[in-house]
């Protein structure tokens, strides 16, 4: 493999901000045990992936400053191999994912003190993998106990998170590739999961949130995707009004709303779609109103979304359009707010929109990257937050650059209240894509699956 791949690219880039007497080291992942001698299906680490495209458990990377990189991977070893699959081995990988160097993980012990000797800083993920602090820890306590042999220990530890963070938060070209695939299918899911919605009720067959579930697994594995990027929530009645309810037994009922929340990941990268729609494939008209609002609050979110505008921005432009949308549907009553800048002010929103608009997507589905922009953190302004008295520190929003990847999720759930019109109790609405930035606004690779009302209803009727 030559260098031209995008691991050995990013290796290339990360490496020159190790400095020359650097070196990084980056474990995959645990495996982790489920019950008794199961285990839960592996999931590789996404800093590993992205540096390596290597998915085998039992594998590190170490990059050196001036571009070297070992890669520690499992041996191979037949019988093992028999009962767990395949194992690409040290022999192999240099070849196969363009390393200068490969051993096996037997040798992690006895070879990453000789990496570590005469370094000056040693780079790794603060905070990201139990025990790592304490791995490395153990391998500089090696390389101390030979500086009377003349060997130089580094005296500074960093976190790698900050340069790969910064990386990872601009996708390039590879990554936008498959976060357009990734999202294609996921937008095919919520269709045939709405479809199957009102087609089971037109047929008078009962339906429970895991029928919907199984439709969205089973587009998800038919388009190539290894699994969900999160748990799918999948949300009947009442149940949408719980932002993190999982796909369960509840009955969905003909005359009720559906919230699926799911997205596939595809070749390690996320997908995160909501749509909400009525089971029966045709709105009430309180259903509708509310709808209408949480959709227009995402067109204004859309809107503000482009190169130059703030991370903050769509979520302030939601805002605005929910709490006058909260006074006309007189959810909020105006007599005890006041005006859309009062709500707005004094946070009377949150009972009903109480989440963020958005967060970064990636190979996590909330992906890493900072939402203070780095050149502006020192700039603090402290308030008192009128909901809970509490002081808030705030720092400038990150500025939106091409290639960075995030969600537009505003939301309405309106819990049964004396204070609010009935016809609007139990309704929980979501309604979520995702946008690439680009120069002029941003690019939703989400909207395969329709998000007008008309269209969805459309989309229903078979
Ligand atoms: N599905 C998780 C989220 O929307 O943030
Ligand atoms: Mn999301
Ligand atoms: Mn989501």
């Amino acid at each position: 493999m030559t260098n031209s791949t995008p691991y050995a690219e990013r290796r290339a880039r990360l490496a020159a901000e190790l400095g020359p007497h650097g070196v990084a080291i980056v474990p995959t992942a645990p495996e982790r045990q489920r019950n008794r001698d199961s285990d839960f299906l592996f999931r590789h680490d996404s800093y590993f992936y992205y540096l390596t495209g290597f998915t085998e458990p039992n594998a590190w990377l170490v990059l050196e400053g001036n571009g070297r990189s070992t890669l520690f991977c499992a041996p191979k070893d037949l019988e093992r191999e028999i009962w767990d699959g395949y194992r690409l081995g040290p022999e192999a990988a240099p070849e196969a994912l363009g390393v200068d160097a490969a051993w096996s993980v037997f040798e992690l012990d006895k070879q990453v003190p000789r990496l570590l000797e005469n370094r000056t800083t040693v780079w790794y993920n603060f905070a990201t993998h139990k025990g790592l602090e304490t791995r490395v820890d153990e391998w500089l306590a090696v390389v101390r106990g030979r500086v009377r042999q003349g060997a130089i220990c580094p005296q500074e530890q960093r976190d790698l998170c900050g340069p790969l963070d910064e990386m990872r938060l601009i996708k390039d070209a590879h990554e936008l590739d498959v976060m357009r695939k990734a999202s294609s299918i996921s937008a095919r899911a919520h269709v045939r999961a709405m479809q199957t919605s009102a087609r089971m009720l037109r047929e008078g067959r009962e339906v429970r949130e895991y029928h919907l579930d199984a439709e969205l697994l089973h587009e998800f594995r038919l388009g190539g995707s290894q699994y969900p990027a999160y748990g799918s929530i999948v949300a009947a009645g009442a149940n949408a009004c719980v932002l993190h309810y999982r796909a369960d037994v509840a009955p969905v009922r003909d005359g009720e709303l559906v919230l699926i929340d799911a997205g596939c990941e595809l070749d390690s990268y996320a997908s995160d779609i909501t749509r909400t729609f009525p089971a029966n494939g045709r709105f009430t008209g309180p259903q509708r109103a509310l709808y209408d609002l949480v959709l227009a609050s995402q067109d204004a979110a859309v809107a503000a979304t482009r190169a130059g505008a703030r991370f903050n921005d769509p979520h302030e432009a939601t805002v605005k359009v929910l709490a006058q949308g909260l006074l006309d549907l007189k959810i909020l009553d105006a007599g005890k707010v006041g005006s859309a800048e009062d709500v707005i002010a004094q946070r009377a929103y949150f009972p009903f929109y109480m989440h963020r608009t958005s967060h970064w997507l990636g190979m996590d589905v909330h992906d890493c990257g900072s939402y203070v922009e780095p050149g502006e953190a020192d700039q603090t302004a402290e308030r008192r937050d009128p909901l809970s008295g509490e002081l808030v520190v705030n720092r400038p929003s990150r500025i939106l650059r091409p290639g960075m990847v995030l969600t537009i999720e505003p939301g309405l759930y309106v819990r049964p209240t004396e204070d609010v019109p009935e016809e609007f109790w139990n309704l929980g609405i979501r309604i979520e894509d995702d946008a690439v930035v680009t120069d002029g606004g941003c690019e939703l690779i989400t909207r395969g699956v329709p998000v007008k009302a008309d269209e969805i209803e459309a989309l229903m009727r078979g």
